[in-house]
């Protein structure tokens, strides 16, 4: 029989003084748990406001044995409902698109799309006996954040602003919500959703599982917690600090272009076309002996002024404020951000079904686009986590590292995790939420 799991003090199961209990990846019973505990109580980052811009247009989202629709009800108002007919039981809609209303196929009910109950086949039947007010569609909670909606199952949970706290304090000068999807990609990965999250809540995986990164320079990261959620940036205080970007002995001007032009072949994220071709230019337009703040400040002031001849106004952040908002912040329970002045990267993983060995994976650019000029990428699926054309190969590292996590998590040879006490600290955090959720 399968037992869920349950978090042990430290020191206790080979937890080794940290929250992370192995078999919280791989138990059976355990994705039951998280069903029954944690997705209904957490706020669940569904979608974008962007993805539903007319009156009608909706999309469905699945967790569990929960689906749930998203509709924009009038100019002003989205909705989340349960994706159930109320006579019967049927799953109303599937996938995405618009609706004059939500018609139910198998008797013909039928649901306005502000919830309201529009028709009952043969009402009569019921001798007056159905009561409209019972019968408008569940209502779900959902508010919206940084352009992003959220839903709650639970009715009695804190507001989401409460609940980020922290997380959309240091999140707010990047202006979230100005940006818009350049593109989106996904698949079905082989690994527990919780182990492929983990990937992107530490940054001590770079410079070996990113090793091409090195030749820009070798960081180390510092790591915090914020209530349930985590947050990792550049160490500014350790020796080596961010970057032989910074010595003397390189020319930063081709060294910056150059980093680019990778980061550009090998994620298409953590930086914006204009960001690319601003830094080529850099060695025209710089002696040779420009300082490190010259080289960075001249970079910034011909990104903002390509970009606002195009439409795209950058926000102002201070530098405390790009050092709060870090590298990456992972927002309880499944959302990674790793936000940029004009653009965002974006991860999101959630249970497959009733697999604790597969995940559904995500991910996302966001990025400031000039008005009218937004290209409302496709979603694209591609489960082969070695197709490097598509994916990019710094995706292609995380993913190996995801899948031979997985594997190797189970092993009788291995007792538990033994956690970088600087380095990974929201991955700590992250299983002390989630098995006071649990618990
Ligand atoms: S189940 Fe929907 S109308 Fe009967
Ligand atoms: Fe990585």
């Amino acid at each position: 029989m399968d037992t869920a799991v349950s978090a042990q003090p430290a020191g206790q199961s080979g937890s080794r003084h940290n929250h992370v209990v192995k078999g919280a990846y791989y138990a059976p019973a355990q994705v039951e748990r998280e069903y029954e505990r944690l997705w209904p109580r957490v706020w669940q980052m569904v979608c974008r406001a962007e993805e539903l811009p007319n009156v009608g247009d909706y999309l469905t989202y699945e967790i569990g044995a929960e689906s749930i629709i998203i509709v924009r009800s009038d100019a002003d108002t989205l909705n989340a409902f349960y994706n159930v007919c109320l006579h019967r039981g049927r799953r109303l809609v599937d996938g995405a698109g618009n609706m004059a209303n939500f018609p139910c196929k198998f008797h013909g009910w039928r649901w306005s799309i502000d919830g309201t109950n529009e028709h009952v086949t043969q009402r009569e039947d019921w001798c007056g006996s159905l009561d409209k007010d019972d019968l408008g569609l569940g209502r779900i909670r959902m508010e919206s954040w940084g352009g992003f909606l959220f839903v709650n199952l639970d009715g009695q949970a804190e507001p989401l602003m409460e609940y980020l706290g922290e997380a959309a304090e240091a999140l707010a000068p990047f202006e979230l919500h100005e940006m818009r999807f350049r593109w989106r990609k996904w698949l079905k990965m082989p690994c527990n959703w919780k182990v492929a999250l983990e990937a992107f809540n530490e940054g001590y995986h770079v410079a070996i599982t990113h090793y091409p990164l090195n030749r820009f320079g070798t960081s180390r990261f510092a790591s915090a917690a914020f209530s349930r959620h985590g947050t990792f940036g550049i160490d500014a205080a350790a020796a080596e600090g961010t970057v032989r970007l910074r010595s003397s002995t390189m020319d930063l001007r081709r060294s910056l272009a150059e980093y680019y032009r990778y980061q550009k072949k090998a994620i298409d994220s953590i930086l914006t076309d204009t960001m690319v071709y601003a830094a080529q230019s850099l060695p025209a337009v710089l002696p040779d002996d420009a300082t490190p703040a010259e080289i960075v400040g001249k970079l910034m002031q011909l990104s903002i002024s390509i970009d606002a001849e195009r439409g795209v106004t950058w926000p102002s952040i201070t530098p405390e404020q790009y050092q709060r908002g870090g590298i990456d912040w992972h927002l309880f329970p499944n959302t990674v951000l790793l936000p940029m002045a004009t653009n965002c990267l974006g991860y999101r993983a959630r249970p497959d079904g009733n697999d604790p060995d597969s995940c559904i994976f995500e991910v996302y650019q966001l990025e400031r686009m000039p008005k009218g000029q937004e290209p409302n990428p496709p979603n694209l699926r591609n489960d082969d986590i070695y197709d490097q054309d598509f994916w990019g190969e710094i995706l292609l590292q995380d993913f190996q590292q995801m899948q031979g996590t997985h594997l190797g998590i189970k092993s009788s040879g291995f007792s538990g995790s033994r956690l970088n006490p600087k380095q990974e600290i929201p991955i700590d955090n992250f299983h002390r939420a989630y098995h006071d959720y649990l618990d």
